[in-house]
Parts: structure tokens; sequence; C-alpha cells
């Protein structure tokens, strides 16, 4: 983690076109969506780069989130109906602490930070994207996994009545996701509840979803109701739709392309229809904190 800079200034952090609103607002000119305006915390601790994050009328407005339907533009129409208070989260299996759990039973709020992270989708797009939430290592530690539990399941919420792509039959819901116990605990994987200082947005996963910045975006389940501890390798949504595409490992790696397509550049949203493709790198650019995880493992095999 040493390489991470820790001692970021408000003005390191701040994207110049969203500082420059706020000079703008200050100054009477309050012309810019309230979204455009948001600061990001004094506190926000880089781990992309020192790129600019995605504008967050981006980061709502382009989503995968079967649930409320197949385009990228469903869950921003989809989602707002969804209740996401009360909430609750199952926890089970080898555990030592299961029941069921509020989001604030699960999360200190004095753990919350906000981490820039790289997001890297299946699909060949990217952002980069300012989380708050929390190492999901607290949390787990909160509830006692016990010795034999070797992997960690989510689940995501299935509630018909407010989410239409549920109709969409040729998944086989709930959304399911899954880590080793290993990944699970590394430091840079998160709970997120928010976006931006602000409450995650529905369309991104309210009230609290995964973010594990090394996989592609598929990983990182959203709007989770149940969190289990078990001894084997759990089914994943994408895995159980096409094994030979999307592997329980999904880790970025531009050296194995999709069968159907290069996984080598990216798209960044929010660059011209015209940008140059960005090129992927390995574990998304956190190769130095993840690639231990992996040792001896032939990651053409368990992609
Ligand atoms: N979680 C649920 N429950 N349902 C989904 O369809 N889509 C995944 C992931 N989590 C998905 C999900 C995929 S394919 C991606 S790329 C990311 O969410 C997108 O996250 P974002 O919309 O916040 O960028």
């Amino acid at each position: 983690m040493s390489r991470f800079r820790t001692d970021l200034t408000y003005d390191d952090v701040t994207p110049k076109e969203v500082f420059l609103n706020r000079r703008a607002v200050l100054r009477g000119a309050a012309a810019m969506s309230a979204a455009s305006i948001l600061p990001l915390q004094a506190s926000a601790r880089d781990f992309a780069g020192g790129e600019t994050p995605n504008k967050l009328e981006d980061i709502k407005a382009y989503n995968n989130f079967y649930e409320f339907g197949t385009g990228k533009d469903d869950p921003a129409k989809h989602a707002g109906q969804l209740t996401t208070s009360p909430w609750s989260i199952k926890v089970d299996g080898m555990v030592d602490r299961p029941g069921t759990y509020s989001v604030s039973e699960l999360i200190d709020a004095d753990d919350i930070e906000e981490r820039i992270y790289r997001f890297r989708c299946v699909e060949a797009w990217s952002m980069v994207i300012p989380w708050n939430g929390v190492e999901l290592n607290k949390v787990l530690a909160k509830l006692g996994p016990q010795p034999g539990a070797k992997y960690v399941a989510f689940e995501t919420l299935v509630r018909p009545s407010e989410m239409p792509g549920l109709r969409n039959n040729s998944i086989d819901w709930p959304y399911r996701e899954g880590l080793r116990m290993d990944e699970a605990m590394h430091p840079l994987t998160m709970l997120a509840t928010g976006i931006y200082g602000e409450p995650m947005p529905n369309q991104n996963g309210a009230p609290i979803r995964l973010v594990v910045p090394w996989k592609y975006g598929f990983k990182s389940i959203k709007s989770i109701v149940r969190i289990s501890f078990t001894d084997q390798e759990p089914p994943t949504t994408w895995n159980m739709l096409q094994p030979r595409e999307y592997g329980f490992y999904s880790n970025v790696n531009p050296e194995v392309d999709h069968p159907r397509w290069s996984q080598a550049t990216e798209r960044r949203i929010g660059d011209g229809l015209f940008a140059r493709r960005r090129p992927t790198l390995m574990f998304n650019g956190y190769e130095s904190e993840v690639a231990s995880l992996y040792e001896g493992m032939d990651l053409t095999q368990f992609y």
C-alpha cells in the first residue's frame, strides 16, 4: 500500500472542473447543476494514479444494474423507485455472529472514508470513481468468519414490485457474487455507501454495494441483502450465465481477452467519442497490491 499517497491536499483531489464550478457558484453564477459542484472531501485518498474522477452525472447515468433493465440508462430511469430504507442484510453460514443487520449495525460511521478508484467494466469501458465506504475486512471482522470459511458470497435484493428488470428471466435471480476470503480481507476491497460524499445513488447500488477495484465491474455487486460464509466456491451470476466468458476470479487482465473482444484497451466514459482508447493495466493498476493473492495460479485458466 506504500505507493499510495496519503498526503493529498484538497486541490490535489478536486477535479479542476469541479473546483471551477464551485468558484463560479461562490461568485453567484449558479448555472451549474448541484451535482457538478460537489467537492471531494479533503480527506479523499487517491488510488487512481492522479487521474481525474468522472463527473457524478456520468457515474449516475451510465450503469449496469440488470434488476432495472439491460440498457445503460435503465437504472437511472427506474431505480429511483427502489425503497432503500429500512434495509436489512442477512448474515449466515460459517460465521460466529449470524443474524439480520441494518447498514448502520454493519458499518461504523467513523470507519467511512473516501477513496478514488479506477473502475473497469468487462465491456471495456472504465471510469474513475470517488467512493465513500469502509474496508470490507472491518465489517467481516465484526461478524467473525469461522476458520473453515474460505469464501464469502453476496446476494442482491429481489423485489419485483420495484425492479422491472426482474421480468427478464434469462438471469437466475438473485444477482450473486463472491470472493475468496483473502480477496475479501484485502484492504483495497470496500463496501461502499456513497459517491462524492453523497449517499449511494440507487442506480449505483444503494444503500450498500461491493467495490473490488482490481476485478471487472460485475464482481462489484449492488444493493446487498445477504452475506454468507462458506467453504465452497459460491455460484456467481455471470459465471452461471456464460462460464466460458466469465470466470469466478474475473481479475482485470489485458493479456487474457474475452472470447468475443479484446481486453487490452478501454474507453473512458466521459472522454469524447473520438478520444484514444486507454491501455488496460494488469489488475487494473493494482498489481503491486494484489498480484501476490494469485501467485502460482495460471491466470488464463483462472480467469
Ligand atoms: N449488481 C447487481 N445487483 N446487478 C447488476 O446488474 N451489474 C454489475 C455490477 N453490479 C450489476 C451489479 C456490472 S456488469 C457492473 S459493470 C457494475 O455493477 C456497474 O456499476 P456502476 O453502474 O455503479 O458503474
